[in-house]
């Protein structure tokens, strides 16, 4: 019963008047029925930045545009999640009654997604020291060990699916291993974090719902016992050390700390896992980029960041109003919704010159919002930043014959971007082709 409410609520309600609004000309609505978009949305942006800085629907308001994504994201006139208290008492009852506190995703309260300060300044100081740009430069030996081990795993294999051999198992054994998570789970959290992720879009049918909902459940509940081990066992791994906050009273509850651990785990690779994905793609199909960033290794830091922009693993996010308040010359009342498109910012042509180009050299690459801004920004960017670089590079280097196979599959998700599955040739590994 809550979980059929729970359903109602985030993705029913939502799938109906999507459809009505999507005949009335709202154009998010529309976005999210064309299953044309799906695999490039794209042309959708341009849609969207031609009809003007922000285009008002009959449910979500949505904006293309560089600076006013950035405007909206870094504004304290816009919150990341609804206003459960604003809400009308008996809807904010029922929404308070459905939510089922052993399954709770990364968009609901209290993930650092969608709280807002007091909390959110909280929950944050407590886990971004251990992301600053400096203690992720100490993680680099570890990454590049990872990166080798799982490059030496592919020795004789020639025909692989880059996705899964590669791109799925990096990021899930970094993150594992700075929240303590023991090598023989990775492959249960992977499982999990995957079913999980269409959790970030709304309008799910109630099938899709049913898995997701059950994933998170899972993950929640591995995630419990995986806590309990680390009561017992701790080590010296981040999440070890929320472990003895909660215990000893102090500024976390065990709702909290839940909430906290598995936003950072998921988080971690289902981001990820696309940055590479999508960035072995790209410059597998722009030879001459490649040519680049091999002649000059200085520049795989500029080839991740453009990456970024290109095909943003996160393609958009949304604010509500906190006020009645004016955004460009559009007047919106309290409680409004405004998309950011994320992808359809990095492409803007104000800010970006020849935006769908490739371009390892790209002076601004760096200024995507695919980490979004303000109070939000990601924790882990500078962790995906050296992923990226040290993942990518270590592959081409081994791999430098590296072709795609054909037959490459989106993943579905529409806020989620990447592949599914990247069929590679791996051709001779480096120290074979040197002599041949
Ligand atoms: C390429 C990889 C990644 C991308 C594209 C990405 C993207 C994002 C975006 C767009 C947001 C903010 C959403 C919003 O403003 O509504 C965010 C927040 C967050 N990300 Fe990442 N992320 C990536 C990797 C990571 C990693 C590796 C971690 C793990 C440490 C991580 C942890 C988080 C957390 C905890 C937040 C919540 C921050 C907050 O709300 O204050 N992310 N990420």
């Amino acid at each position: 019963m809550k979980r059929t409410t729970r359903w109602a609520l985030q993705h029913g309600v939502v799938r109906l008047a999507a459809s009505r609004a999507a005949k009335h000309g709202d154009l998010h609505a529309q976005f999210m029925q064309d299953a044309r978009y799906r695999d490039d949305p794209f042309p959708f942006y341009e849609q969207v930045r031609s009809r003007g800085a922000v285009v008002r629907g009959k449910l979500v308001n949505v904006t293309a545009s560089y600076d006013v994504v950035s405007q909206v994201l870094r504004s304290d006139d816009w919150r990341a999640g609804p206003d459960e208290d604003a809400m009308p008492s008996v809807l904010g009852a029922v929404v308070r009654w459905a939510r089922d506190p052993r399954a709770l995703g990364p968009i609901d309260p209290p993930s650092l997604l969608v709280v807002e300060p007091p909390d959110h300044t909280r929950y944050r100081r407590l886990v971004s020291k251990v992301f600053t740009a400096r203690a992720v430069e100490a993680l680099r030996p570890s990454v590049e060990a990872v990166a080798a081990e799982l490059l030496d795993r592919l020795a004789g294999h020639d025909e692989v699916d880059v996705v899964e051999r590669y791109a799925n198992l990096l990021p899930v054994a970094v993150i594992a291993q700075i929240l303590g998570v023991p090598v023989e789970d990775h492959q249960r959290v992977l499982r999990l974090g995957h079913l999980a992720a269409p959790s970030l879009d709304v309008g799910l049918s109630y099938r899709e719902f049913r898995i997701v909902d059950g994933a998170v459940r899972d993950f929640q509940d591995w995630l419990t016992g995986h806590i309990a081990r680390l009561r017992r066992e701790p080590g010296d791994d981040l999440l070890s050390q929320l472990v003895r906050l909660e215990d000893e009273g102090q500024r976390l509850s065990e709702v909290e700390l839940k909430a906290t651990a598995g936003l950072l785990l998921a988080a971690g690779f289902e981001t990820t896992v696309n940055l590479l994905s999508s960035a072995v793609a790209l410059l597998l199909e722009n030879p001459d980029q490649l040519a680049a960033v091999r002649a000059e290794p200085a520049l795989w830091a500029g080839a991740v960041d453009e990456s970024l922009r290109l095909e943003g693993p996160v393609q958009m996010t949304g604010r509500f109003a906190v006020r009645d308040t004016t955004l460009v010359d559009l007047p919106l009342k309290k409680g409004a919704l405004v998309v950011t498109y994320l992808g359809g910012a990095n492409r803007d042509p104000a800010v970006f010159e020849d935006p769908h180009r490739f371009d390892v050299r790209r002076a601004n690459a760096r200024d995507h919002l695919t980490f979004s801004a303000g109070r939000h920004f990601c924790v882990g960017a500078a962790l995906a930043r050296l992923e990226g670089e040290v993942g990518l590079r270590a592959l081409f280097d081994r791999y430098p014959h590296l072709a795609l196979n054909g037959g490459g599959v989106r993943r579905t998700t529409r806020v989620l971007r990447g592949w599914q599955t990247l069929p590679v040739r791996l051709g001779e590994p480096a120290a074979l082709a040197s002599t041949a």
